[in-house]
């Protein structure tokens, strides 16, 4: 009996349906209405954004300490995002040099490629982290993408119940390496090299969580702060409420980005999806709405650009890219989105991406359109 015994995605879905609440149902029955007889022989799928021109309008999140995930790690995404001229921010977190990564891109035949994004956190000392926002400007990334949603570290139950352990000759290269500058504290980084078993990386964990973040950023402190600091571009990255998407505008940072980072923060969220039409709205076009979260597929992407998104990042597929086969495996996965959107634009009647709007989309209402 399928209804006790699925064994199909679809067949967890009809349960699902008939238990969920109609409005929480509907969420997630998001369709495409495709239009037809509209010459879709040319798609082009190129998206500017800061003035800069790229061929698919999705770029690789940042994410920590690539080198877990192949050995090239840093290097084999960027050089990725080089050699696709896609978009890249590299996580502060990294497990290769700034400068480094910064490298790949003017090593790079493609002279067009676009200067990299670098993403940081704040800690409760604002000048603390000034090197760093100076050394990135310096390698040459263009924007600074400051993450907002944590304030603290999530609740990470998974981490908590299997502690990571870096392998030897893994660090986070970025940061201080063994002491917390003009004190004797171990740097949360030393803590974290220096764990080998699961109850010191647990420990480390806690000390990342608490000393490489801060719980008492505000926006008067933290916008004044990082304008005063560098020319880069600011980007909020870890917005979900319209509210401080006004706020965001009022500012004055360049983009935000929709992002609940990978659902590894808080729980309950919205998914970013369901959280864009408000932020859209909000914005009104004064800056660039970037979304992260989930898209894994052609049609997921078309969805988030017809809810008004204007480029979308992906984290865990480029990072399973990676694992796979290094910086082809990276270019492979942004190939399939690349052609998937493509065939999406297609079949829905769409040739550039100023065609895709919401009049292409319906929420399914008790399975009717
Ligand atoms: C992340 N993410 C993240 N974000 C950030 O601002 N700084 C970081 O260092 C990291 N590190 C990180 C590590 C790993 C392993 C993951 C999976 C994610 C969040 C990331 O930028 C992005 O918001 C999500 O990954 C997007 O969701 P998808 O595309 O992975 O579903």
């Amino acid at each position: 009996d399928p209804k006790n015994d699925p064994i199909t995605v679809d067949q967890v879905e009809s349960i699902a349906r008939q238990k969920l609440p109609s409005n929480v149902y509907n969420y997630y029955a998001l369709m495409i209405l495709p239009r037809i007889l509209r010459d879709v022989s040319q798609v082009d799928t190129s998206v500017a954004l800061f003035q800069r021109k790229f061929p698919i309008p999705v770029g690789i999140a940042p994410s920590a300490m690539q080198k877990l995930a192949g050995q090239d790690g840093e290097m084999g995404m960027a050089g990725a995002a080089a050699a696709m001229g896609l978009n890249f921010t590299l996580s502060s977190n990294s497990t290769t040099l700034l400068e480094d990564v910064a490298s790949v891109r003017t090593r790079c035949e493609v002279r067009s490629v676009a200067p990299f994004w670098f993403q940081i956190y704040l800690t409760t000392d604002l000048e603390h982290r000034v090197p760093l926002i100076k050394r990135a400007e310096a390698a040459g990334y263009e924007a600074l993408v400051l993450t907002v949603d944590t304030p603290v570290l999530g609740n990470r139950i998974n981490e908590r119940q299997t502690p990571l352990i870096l392998p030897e000759g893994i660090r986070l290269e970025n940061l201080e390496p063994d002491k917390i500058q003009g004190t004797r504290k171990p740097s949360p980084n030393r803590i974290l090299m220096d764990a080998r078993t699961p109850e010191q990386a647990k420990i480390a964990l806690q000390e990342i969580g608490g000393k490489a973040h801060s719980a008492s950023l505000t926006w008067e402190s933290t916008i004044k702060f990082l304008r005063e600091t560098t020319k880069m571009k600011i980007i909020l990255k870890g917005i979900l409420a319209p509210e401080d998407a006004q706020l965001a505008v009022e500012y004055g940072v360049d983009a935000i980005i929709v992002s609940n980072h990978g659902g590894r923060q808080l729980d309950s969220v919205p998914s970013t999806i369901q959280a864009l039409p408000g932020v859209v709205e909000a914005v009104g076009g004064r800056i660039p709405v970037i979304l992260d979260g989930g898209i894994r597929r052609g049609s997921d992407l078309f969805k988030a650009l017809a809810l008004g998104a204007d480029f979308v990042l992906v984290g865990r597929p480029a990072l399973w890219g990676l694992a796979f086969d290094g910086q082809k495996g990276v270019e492979t996965v942004m190939n399939i989105l690349e052609r998937e959107l493509t065939r999406t634009m297609a079949l829905a009647g769409t040739s550039n991406l100023q065609e895709i709007n919401s009049s292409l989309l319906r929420l399914s209402v008790d399975g009717r359109l």
